[in-house]
């Protein structure tokens, strides 16, 4: 009888530990829920990842990331990312807010270039130049589907096809991007692509962040690193001269934390022509292989971002084109320089630009990339 007592207390015992413990586990969840339908009607997904730290949240349109709600040093959770909550905001005005950029992230000069003899003329959205794939890019486009959940590991994948001769592109191009949550608080984005016919392609994600309040205020007091000792430097219209320039002694800097306001107001061509940072670095470390390219952060709230890409550049836009005209969430007015976007991505016009690493995808070979953010906090700077 004793015995059997002594055992009963043991195994309540392990049982309230065991509750106890699972309280502190984090648990990794992937939820779908509705968030409205296309113009033409078809249901719109939004798909909310958690690993117990972070929310994240991402739509089916254009692929989105429509928010991150993480922890300050103190606790506080803030939405970091700047948008819209409702889809009918994004359909309406969106300048490439958290989506997908594609079939080719940033500008093609004039529109216009060459494969195999070909000249390939491109929907003009960017006067003279195209942007960002053209009038609906991957950005503006349903994509499918599926969410999925695997050895703690909470993700969606989303794929896309895009058509033979959409917004003038040649080739059938069948797009798969993965975006997964793992329990080290790295969002990860794996980004595949095959064609049928010879094509260029570059994808790449446009969200803008904000790490202090989610784009309430400037982000100038950001801290900012990348790993690029050269830019490629652009003209009036943003597209690349073709030259490499080092960025020894230059605005464009970013080899040690700085604070993106330190220098932003520099008279120089090149803040001029980008009305600030709007330029893509050349990453220092060899592409093709995930290696870290560029940390931000944010002292007030301890927050940082760490980003890591295979790709050969990172454009960093510093938000410049924000006037306070769009409202987004929670009736925040997203005024210039609320919001920066780090593009891990290949060389802007680089179909029209032989010195720049290919872009070219030709049937039977697969396109790869892989981005990783990583967020953490840090307790004192
Ligand atoms: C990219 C471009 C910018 C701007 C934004 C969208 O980051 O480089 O010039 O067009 O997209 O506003």
């Amino acid at each position: 009888m004793k015995k059997m007592s002594v055992i009963m207390v043991g195994l309540l015992l392990i049982s309230i530990l065991a509750v106890g413990c699972s309280k502190d586990k984090k648990v990794a969840e992937v939820k779908k829920s509705p968030f409205g339908l296309m113009p033409d009607g078809r249901a719109v997904s939004l798909f909310t990842l958690t690993n117990g730290d972070l929310v994240v949240k991402i739509t089916n349109y254009g692929g989105t990331i429509v928010s991150i709600e993480m922890p300050d040093r103190h606790g506080k959770v803030d939405d970091i990312v700047v948008g819209y909550d409702n889809l009918k905001s994004f359909i309406r005005n969106s300048p490439y807010f958290g989506a997908i950029v594609g079939r080719y992230a940033n500008r093609i000069a004039n529109g216009k270039f060459w494969l195999d003899s070909v000249e390939y003329k491109l929907a003009i959205n960017d006067k003279p130049n195209t942007l960002h794939g053209g009038k609906v890019g991957f950005d503006k486009v349903l994509w499918d589907a599926q969410e999925f959940k695997k050895d703690g590991i909470v993700g969606v994948q989303l794929n896309y096809i895009s058509k033979d001769g959409e917004e003038g592109y040649p080739g059938n191009l069948s797009v798969k991007v993965i975006y997964s949550l793992n329990a080290d608080n790295e969002l990860k984005i794996n980004y595949e692509a095959t064609t049928d016919k010879k094509t260029v392609i570059n994808l790449s994600n446009h969200t803008y962040f904000n790490l202090l309040d989610g784009g309430k205020s400037s982000i100038l007091d950001h801290e900012l690193m990348i790993d690029a000792n050269s830019i490629t430097p652009i003209d009036s219209l943003l597209i690349p001269t073709g030259k490499i320039k080092s960025v020894k002694g230059t605005a464009m800097d970013f080899t040690s934390y700085k604070k993106i306001g330190k220098e932003i107001e520099k008279k120089t061509e090149q803040l001029e022509f980008g009305k600030g940072y709007d330029h893509n670095f050349v990453i220092s470390q060899p592409w093709g292989i995930l290696r870290p390219i560029a940390k931000v952060r944010e002292s007030k709230t301890g927050r940082v971002l760490e980003l890591s890409s295979t790709e050969p550049g990172l454009q960093f836009y510093s938000g410049n084109f924000l006037d306070g005209s769009i409202i987004g969430k929670n009736k925040t007015k997203y005024n210039f320089r609320n919001a920066f976007v780090l593009e891990p991505q290949h060389f802007p016009d680089s179909p029209n630009q032989l010195g720049f690493p290919s872009v070219v995808l030709e049937p039977g070979r697969r396109y790869q990339s892989t981005s990783v953010y990583s967020f953490r906090v840090e307790s004192r700077n």
